[in-house]
């Protein structure tokens, strides 16, 4: 199959359909002239789509006859509504879902049995073509139409499968934690900074230092926590800041973040 060739529909173009796209054109995956988009401000839209050469078109059942592919890049409260407008126009047509907590069964109570579906959560990495798209197990695509979505989703994303009950929670390390780490940067950025390193100095030296660590522990496939252990020298600096962490309660922090974000989710 020849995935450059593949045309892309997306229904809904905000933030998130817009970071797929940009990846989808940055990685060269497809030509803009092959994206098609739509959304409710016709305005908004025609300037998002001139901007990146792509088609604006007028509604979802227009995406849709032109595309291969579509996305439902809407609202997860604008899913049921949107699908249900366009559903002559999308059956039979592979559809990518990115809606949070839109799964396969809410899906099948939408549109019924023999639509071709699968329930995803991407992350903004995928702006670049380092994302992750955490995927749902269970799904209602043909071979063929799984062979598009990892043939073209893909090369922006790793694409991961999680069983229906923990995509929710896939899509809390993959979808929510990005946050986590702008955060984390910021904040290595005010240390550095109350020590007298410039700003922009910062800025360059903690994100390469966070993708690189990322690289090195899944090329080496080492445990991080020998990774950690070959810095702490015995009696020094490295081991003191780690100490300090702990002290502060940093990896609670983080699992306590997760159990209050699920906690949430659990809620809605
Ligand atoms: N942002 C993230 O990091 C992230 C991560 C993972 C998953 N997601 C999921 O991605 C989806 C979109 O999120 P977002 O952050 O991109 O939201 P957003 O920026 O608000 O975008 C929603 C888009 O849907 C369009 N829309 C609304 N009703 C529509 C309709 N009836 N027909 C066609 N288009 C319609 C909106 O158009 P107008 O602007 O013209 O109203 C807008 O372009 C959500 O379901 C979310 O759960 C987001």
């Amino acid at each position: 199959m020849d995935f450059s060739k593949a045309k892309v529909g997306f229904i809904g173009f905000g933030s998130m359909a817009s970071a797929i796209c940009d990846g989808l054109l940055i990685k060269d995956v497809v030509a803009p002239s092959a994206i098609y988009a739509c959304a409710r401000n016709m305005d908004k839209l025609r300037a998002a789509c001139e901007k990146r050469g792509i088609n604006a078109c007028a509604n979802a059942g227009e995406v849709a006859s032109a595309s291969d592919i579509i996305v439902i890049a809407v609202l997860p409260q604008q899913v049921e509504g949107v699908v249900k407008a366009a559903a002559d126009a999308l059956k039979g047509k592979p559809l990518f879902s990115i809606a949070a907590g839109i799964d396969y069964e809410r899906y099948v109570s939408y549109l019924g049995e023999g639509f071709n579906h699968i329930s995803t959560v991407p992350n903004t990495p995928v702006a670049v073509g380092e994302g992750i798209i955490v995927a749902e197990a269970t799904h209602s695509l043909t071979p063929e139409q799984l062979e598009l979505f990892e043939g073209v989703f893909g090369q922006i994303a790793k694409i991961e499968y999680f069983s229906s009950e923990l995509l929710s929670l896939g899509g809390t390390g993959a979808g929510c934690a990005p946050a986590f780490v702008d955060v984390f940067i910021e904040a290595m950025a005010d240390g550095l900074v109350k020590n007298g390193m410039s700003r922009a100095q910062a800025y360059k030296i903690v994100p390469q230092m966070i993708s690189g660590t990322a690289k090195y522990m899944m090329e080496s496939g080492k445990h991080p926590g020998e990774l950690k252990d070959a810095i702490c020298t015995p009696g020094g600096t490295t081991i003191v800041g780690i100490s300090a962490l702990e002290e502060t309660g940093f990896r609670y922090s983080l699992i306590h973040a997760i159990d209050k974000i699920m906690e949430k989710k659990h809620s809605m």
